[in-house]
């Protein structure tokens, strides 16, 4: 099958495409490289000796997408492409609206032009705001408290709106956990453009020596050491659970939501100490402030889509703080080395 794979540089893209190639998928990848590099895709080929089709382009560029999707047999859609730093959303909400809900919409669009109905939607557990209670299931209230999270939720609603005005469409709405780590390889792995903003970039900038050192945000939290717990998911079980995900829509199930979480939660230290290990030295840090809108603890009831996609998470932590090692100190600078 054809596969578009919109945002497929990215982090969680890249190691996608490397489960589609494998799987015999062909890829179409589609992204503006505003927060990717065109290295990785190298490096993808790199890994899977297969070869993939790119198009550096916008999903806002509805005469691009028409391209795109006239020249390819395209099966499905897997929709990656968005911003995703919760800071920057505050101070540019509106670039945050457009690129993430105007995005979508325009993507949808084409996509019901060329009869193209099978679609794959990157949302976070960031819908789910405070939870009340942990584990966290699918039927939870949902709720955002900044502009990142307000444009997931608006992409949900609208797509599930899309399918009551259109049920010939199958929609997956993935809510990912906190996706870590990186390929065996040590080819692709995450790469923050500026000050890493999420914990495991950030800790594995101060092994390498990029950064003297971390400072953890609160240690007061009502969690069994004081700082705030996550559901920490590895990217390539995060890979793989979009493949199971596309399994599912070929089987017409309409709309869809699914939680990509392992089920365990992990503190600030705990996640510290394991990467010490992995790296054989000391990771400086030192208690900070909270940072504004993080809660205590999060982490998701991964049973639905162990039910209804046949899918959980394999890797361990030891596997997710030694991989990202193994990018990081391969990589220090990343795709720019
Ligand atoms: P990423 O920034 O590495 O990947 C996103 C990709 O989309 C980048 O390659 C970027 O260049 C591209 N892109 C952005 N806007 C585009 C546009 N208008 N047109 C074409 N390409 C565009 O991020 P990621 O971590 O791989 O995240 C992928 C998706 O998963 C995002 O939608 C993100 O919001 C969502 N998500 C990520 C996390 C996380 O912690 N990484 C958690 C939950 C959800
Ligand atoms: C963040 C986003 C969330 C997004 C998710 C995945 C915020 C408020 N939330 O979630 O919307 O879906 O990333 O991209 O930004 N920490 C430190 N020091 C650091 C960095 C983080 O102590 O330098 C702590 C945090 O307080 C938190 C944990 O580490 O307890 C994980 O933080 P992070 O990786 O940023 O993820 P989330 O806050 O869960």
């Amino acid at each position: 099958m054809t596969i578009l794979v919109t945002g497929g540089a990215g982090y969680i893209g890249s190691h996608t495409v490397v489960e589609l190639l494998n799987e015999g998928h062909e890829v179409v990848i589609l992204d503006n490289l505003s927060n990717a590099s065109v290295t990785a895709l190298s490096r993808v080929e790199q890994i899977t000796q297969k070869s993939l089709t790119f198009y550096q382009g916008d999903v806002l560029n509805k005469a691009f997408l028409q391209k795109v999707f006239t020249d390819h047999p395209i099966h499905s859609v897997i929709h990656f492409a968005g911003l995703k730093a919760v800071g920057e959303s505050v101070e540019q909400p509106l670039r945050y609206y457009e690129n993430n809900v105007t995005g979508t919409l325009t993507l949808c669009e084409i996509m019901n032009e060329f009869n193209v109905k099978n679609l794959v939607f990157s949302s976070s557990a960031t819908v789910y705001g405070d939870p009340a209670s942990l584990p966290i299931t699918e039927d939870f209230p949902t709720s955002a408290t900044n502009p990142y999270g307000q444009s997931k939720l608006m992409v949900e609603n609208i797509l599930s709106d899309l399918y009551q005005a259109d049920n010939t469409w199958n929609i997956a709405r993935l809510r990912y956990f906190n996706p870590v780590g990186a390929h065996p390889s040590g080819l692709i792995g995450e790469d923050p453009n500026d000050i890493p903003n999420n914990l495991m970039p950030f800790i594995s900038q101060v092994a390498v020596g990029k950064r003297d050192k971390l400072s953890v945000f609160g240690n007061d939290y009502n969690t069994h050491d004081g700082t705030g717990v996550r559901d920490y998911i590895h990217v390539v079980d995060l890979a793989r659970g979009h493949l199971q995900a596309l399994k599912k829509l070929n089987t017409n199930p309409g709309l869809v939501t699914y939680n990509l979480g392992t089920g365990q939660g992990y503190s600030v230290l705990e996640m510290i100490h394991a990467f010490e290990l992995a790296c054989q030295k000391p990771i400086p840090y030192q208690i900070a402030s909270r940072r504004s809108g993080d809660i205590a603890a999060c982490y998701a009831a991964p049973q639905k889509a162990l039910t209804e996609l046949n899918w959980q998470a394999s890797h361990t932590l030891e596997d997710m703080v030694m991989s990202s090692w193994h990018w990081q100190s391969n990589n220090p600078n990343g795709y720019s080395d």
